[in-house]
């Protein structure tokens, strides 16, 4: 049975967890299309022209271990805005949605502009300050030396930059369920979203 959920929100909110764990509860394959953008931004990073890097594209690019770093997040949130590489983008994104036994797929635009007819769709926030200590720990504990500051005003240019343009802003589709995680657990945050999935399945058939 095709069965698509789209998951969206800003950098940080937990969404990366909850759609791993979502797509593993239902046995769906899972894409984070955020490694799409940062595949380009790297690429441009390295001198690349960002619409030519994101049509020669290759899923080979997605394994490239340094598309984890707060460099290559903002090289990413510049390439999003560029209306083409965006288009470029959009077949892969749409051919993974439609795999046989079914998908996730989680971003920014996934339930807005991708999969405006997914059958489950959740907007994943947090506040700014929580999403910021997240990620400031995590590249600690991967032995990367970033201040909370930084790391805070970062989260807040990326944000900025990801709701303000014009082409395909970060906003929730009208109909997603939101999940502040803000004060959650990751256990609680993956539960809610587990029900909401179960519950799109269920009346699906
Ligand atoms: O999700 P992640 O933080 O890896 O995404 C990196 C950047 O890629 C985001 O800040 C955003 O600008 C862009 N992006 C996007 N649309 C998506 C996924 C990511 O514009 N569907």
């Amino acid at each position: 049975m095709s069965f698509v959920v789209a998951i969206d929100g800003p950098a940080a909110a937990g969404k990366g967890t909850i759609s791993r764990a979502v797509a593993e509860r239902f046995g769906l394959a899972h894409l984070d299309t955020g490694l799409l953008y940062r595949a380009v931004g790297a690429k441009v990073l390295a001198g690349g022209d960002p619409v030519d890097v994101a049509r020669a594209l290759d899923p080979v690019d997605l394994e490239n271990d340094d598309l984890r770093t707060p460099a290559v997040a903002q090289a990413a949130s510049e390439v999003a805005v560029i209306p083409q590489v965006r288009r470029a983008l959009v077949d892969f994104q749409r051919a993974f949605a439609c795999r046989a036994g079914g998908a996730v797929l989680d971003g920014r635009d996934i339930g807005t502009v991708i999969c405006p007819d997914a059958d489950a769709k959740l907007f994943i926030t947090a506040s700014p300050e929580c999403r910021a200590a997240r990620r400031h720990k995590e590249l600690m504990d991967r032995g990367m030396d970033h201040t909370f500051e930084n790391v805070l005003a970062d989260v807040r240019a990326r944000d900025a930059r990801d709701s303000d343009r014009a082409t395909a802003p970060l906003i929730p589709a009208s109909d997603a369920v939101q999940i502040d995680t803000s004060d959650l657990t990751i256990d609680a945050a993956v539960a809610q979203a587990v029900a909401v999935v179960a519950a799109a399945r269920q009346q699906k058939g």
